[in-house]
């Protein structure tokens, strides 16, 4: 299981080891955006219904890989579905986004809440990796992954989305008990979570903090970044005699570089509001980077895109450590044929850079 992938130029750059040139994948790569994405959901009946079917999340993955020259794999699944495995009761109302029949609301629910077992209740998840390898046959790594502690508390006590976190920060600071009781389940259902997905065959694990950066300064040290080092000095360091690479992504996380860089993880998600090149200045030396052109750039036309995707390899400057991303999702509306130039002009701009 644990072969290298004949493509690994994606673990290589997240362990800064030299490559030919800047490996690039995108954040939420299948999706709707692709129409061959929309018509297996439809055929699924729904997203969750897409989530838990492991041969129809193998065949959404590969999608984008038959698209597009990417350099890794992302395990089509949802960060939501730890919580639903915790008995929440997550559901997704079209043109909504999700919802949970039960939040978190009461000391006695937050008091019951445990890490749920990932070979049990998320087995479906470990089945899709098992089946994704399988069809990758070792082109391009896989990459697993989990939402923060943090970001995953902030939907569980919501219920759902929101835009200013009322019912979550109101529990933070009337509070802080419940909230760190919640945070060490997550924590530890995290950790066992990835663990199972690296077990299962996952060659790189991410961890996104979407909502981390909703915090003041020192809330997010105590609320989200805490944990997120309890989450990175619980997992797997390899697996059958290979590195397994982890990344953290903190969306708005710009200003705790140099903190989120001393956790331990081997390379840090940025979204596009940081210069990649001042971040190398201050951490390079300790993890890669990953990231970061503004996902609207894929709105303009073809020859914008290729500019401005120059303009982040530049920014960056020679040398191993760069993943190249979006800053965050790849937004629903992107037209697919920009995606295409991203990647190419990534791939051949950065060879050129980087020949000796
Ligand atoms: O990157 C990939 O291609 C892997 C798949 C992936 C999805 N969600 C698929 C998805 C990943 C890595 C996620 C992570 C995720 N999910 C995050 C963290 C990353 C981020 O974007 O900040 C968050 C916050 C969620 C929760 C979530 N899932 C929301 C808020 C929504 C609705 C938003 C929307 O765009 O409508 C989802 C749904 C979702 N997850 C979709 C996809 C492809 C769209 C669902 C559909 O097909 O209708």
């Amino acid at each position: 299981m644990a072969i290298s992938p004949k493509n690994n130029f994606f673990l290589r750059a997240l362990l800064r080891e030299p490559v030919p040139y800047t490996p690039v994948w995108l954040m939420r790569q299948a999706g709707r955006y692709l129409p061959e994405y929309c018509e297996t959901r439809k055929r699924a009946g729904s997203f969750l219904n897409l989530c838990k079917n492991p041969s129809l999340a193998c065949e959404v993955t590969l999608q984008p890989l038959a698209r597009y020259k990417l350099d890794a794999a992302i395990l089509f699944s949802d960060i939501l579905t730890v919580p639903d495995a915790m008995g929440l009761g997550l559901g997704f109302q079209e043109g909504e986004g999700p919802r949970f029949e039960r939040p978190l609301r009461s000391e006695w629910e937050i008091r019951d809440l445990t890490a749920p077992d990932p070979w049990d209740h998320l087995r479906y998840v470990m089945d899709a990796v098992v089946e994704i390898r399988r069809a990758l046959n070792n082109s391009v790594p896989l990459i697993g992954f989990s939402g923060s502690p943090f970001t995953l508390a902030c939907y569980m006590v919501e219920g759902g989305g929101s835009s200013d976190f009322r019912t979550l920060k109101t529990m933070l600071y009337d509070r802080p008990d419940l909230l760190h009781r919640i945070l060490d389940v997550n924590a530890r259902a995290v950790t066992q979570y990835l663990n199972a997905q690296i077990e299962s065959g996952a060659q790189a694990v991410m961890v996104f903090d979407t909502w981390g950066g909703a915090l003041s300064d020192r809330a997010y040290r105590e609320f989200s970044l805490a944990y997120l080092q309890q989450v990175i000095s619980g997992l797997h360091r390899s697996h059958g005699g290979e590195r397994i690479p982890s990344i953290v992504f903190t969306k708005g996380g710009g200003q705790w570089l140099e903190a989120i860089a001393d956790i331990g993880c081997d390379a840090v998600g940025l979204d596009w509001t940081t210069d990649i090149g001042g971040a190398r200045k201050r951490i390079g030396g300790k993890v890669a980077l990953q990231g970061n052109m503004d996902p609207m750039v894929l709105f303009a036309t073809p020859e914008a895109v290729a500019a401005e995707a120059r303009k982040v390899v530049d920014a960056y400057g020679i040398g191993p450590g760069h993943v190249f991303n979006l800053g965050h999702g790849i937004n629903q509306y992107t037209p697919p044929d920009n995606v295409s130039v991203l990647v190419d002009t990534v791939h051949e701009y950065s060879r050129q850079q980087l020949k000796p």
